[in-house]
């Protein structure tokens, strides 16, 4: 029945939309097990000709090199995930290495690190499971979470960037723009505070991850027709069932699994990540270079650390880096609180895969890393608030006097927090087939 319902929305939607995807090549695995296995290939996992893995083949040979006609819509005429892919997320989380969790502190390069043992904001109640991580993932990556079907969370956080959006200011459902820059989620899991936004406004990730979706803005949904929406499909009680018991679907599952997916964005396999692990074995065959060691020198000798702290290199709290004037009308935490010594205070997520999530800071003005660094060196606001650290003798914002050298050496450093296998890991990528046109879905991510 579902499947010859399928079938007959499929002849109408390619019809329409001609929607065949040339450069694809047809895998064909019903059961695809996306391993957990770091250092995935970026190689295709979906199947995105498979027709919800009925299994029964079209009588075209796979791998000939000729595109699956049969294109994945579902009963609401709405894109078909690959829900047959049992992504591992809990092997993944788990192969963090010991510098990254456990709880003694390591040094490397004669730099002390704490860990993020203590700072894991994951709640009792919401431990990472595979069959609601997986969950999770197909709702980040749905459309139908946005009042028109047009937008989903990753139209503005996006795996190669490390889940941020490459533009300034992100478009919402119905062309309009955030009031601020995506942020990134690696890493999310270890900030202490377990608060979220720029300005720290959601306590908590459950509670965060269902605010875009009402926002007006981003994905202008109500969450009572959210439910019904999901529930008008053929495949959400399948998987409510496999994640939480029973085929009920309420916004707290939907918050839950879709955090729980997010906490799985743990970063530990850059090239910093080697070089920390070489010296821990007395593996003499450096790494890193002198330019980016230099710059990881620079980064603690000019307090960096002290606020972009541990191996995973998050805040420890919010914090004031002058990122804005006195009189700026974005003062970040201290609108939100209400507390005048909070003015000017903001959040970052972690500095792993930074060089990917350009532009910067919560306004997104900074265009790449070099002026990130130009801010520090030359730039820092005389903010009332400003931190210490970031201040001189006199309690003036410090003039850092950096040449070009060290601004380079600190891009550099930078650049070694950039993990390959995370950007391109198959376990957070898109389970939807790829839409063409038609559905205008994800067509706002330029
Ligand atoms: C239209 C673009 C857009 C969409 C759609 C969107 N986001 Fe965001 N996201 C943003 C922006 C912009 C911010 C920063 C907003 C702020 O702090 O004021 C943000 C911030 C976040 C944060 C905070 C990260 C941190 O470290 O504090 C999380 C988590 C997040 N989004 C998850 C999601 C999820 C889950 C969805 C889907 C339900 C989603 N986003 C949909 C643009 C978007
Ligand atoms: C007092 C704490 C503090 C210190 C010291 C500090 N930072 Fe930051 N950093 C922040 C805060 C807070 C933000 C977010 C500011 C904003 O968005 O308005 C930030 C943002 C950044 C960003 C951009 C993050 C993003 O997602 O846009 C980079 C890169 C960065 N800092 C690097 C550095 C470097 C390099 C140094 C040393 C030269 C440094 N930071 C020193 C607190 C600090």
């Amino acid at each position: 029945m579902k499947y010859s319902h399928v079938f007959l929305l499929a002849v109408a939607i390619t019809a329409l939309a001609g929607c065949n995807d040339d450069d694809e090549p047809v895998i064909d695995q019903p059961s695809t097990v996306i391993p957990g296995d770091p250092g995935g290939d970026g190689s295709p996992v979906n199947n995105p000709g498979d027709g919800g893995g009925d299994g029964s083949g079209d009588g075209q040979p796979p791998g000939d090199g000729e595109p699956d006609p049969e294109p994945r819509v579902d009963i609401d005429g709405l894109p078909l995930p690959d829900t047959e892919a049992s992504p591992d997320f809990e092997t993944y989380v788990a192969g963090q290495p010991g510098y990254y969790t456990s709880l003694s502190s390591t040094e490397f390069n004669n730099i002390r690190f704490t860990s993020v043992a203590t700072q894991d904001n994951t709640p009792n109640d919401n431990e990472l499971s595979n069959p609601v991580a997986k969950l999770g993932r197909i709702l980040f990556y749905d459309v139908r979470l946005s009042a028109n079907n047009t937008v989903s969370c990753a139209s503005c956080h996006q795996q190669e960037h490390g889940f941020t959006d490459p533009v300034q200011l992100s478009t919402g459902f119905e062309g309009g723009h955030t009031g601020r820059h995506s942020m990134g989620l690696t890493n999310s899991r270890y900030y202490d505070p377990g608060r979220f936004f720029w300005d720290e406004r959601a306590a908590t990730l459950e509670e965060q991850a269902l605010m875009p979706i009402q926002d007006p803005v981003e994905m202008g949904m109500n969450l009572f027709d959210l439910e019904t929406k999901l529930g008008q499909t053929s495949f959400y009680g399948q998987l409510f069932t496999e994640a939480f018991g029973d085929e009920a679907i309420t916004s707290q599952r939907i918050a839950f699994a879709m955090s729980q997916f997010m906490r799985a964005m743990v970063s530990y396999e850059s090239r910093f990540d080697q070089a920390v692990q070489a010296e821990l074995n007395n593996d003499p065959t450096p790494v890193l270079t002198e330019q980016e060691l230099r710059g990881l020198d620079l980064f603690d000798s000019l307090n960096c650390i002290d606020c972009h702290t541990t191996t995973a290199f998050v805040l420890d709290r919010n914090h004031n880096n002058g990122s804005v004037s006195n009189n700026d009308p974005d003062q970040g935490v201290g609108d939100v609180v209400g507390r005048p010594e909070l003015a000017g205070f903001f959040k970052t997520g972690s500095l792993r895969n930074i060089a990917v999530g350009a532009p910067y800071f919560h306004d997104g003005h900074l265009p790449d890393l070099m002026s990130v660094i130009e801010f520090y060196n030359s730039g820092i606001n005389n903010h009332a608030n400003l931190s210490p650290d970031l201040r001189d003798r006199t309690g003036r914002a410090v003039r850092m006097g950096l040449s070009q050298a060290d601004k380079e050496a600190l891009v550099a450093f930078l650049e070694t927090l950039t993990d390959d296998s995370f950007l391109s890991n198959p376990i957070f990528s898109d389970p939807f087939p790829p839409v063409e046109a038609g559905t205008g879905a994800e067509s706002d991510a330029p």
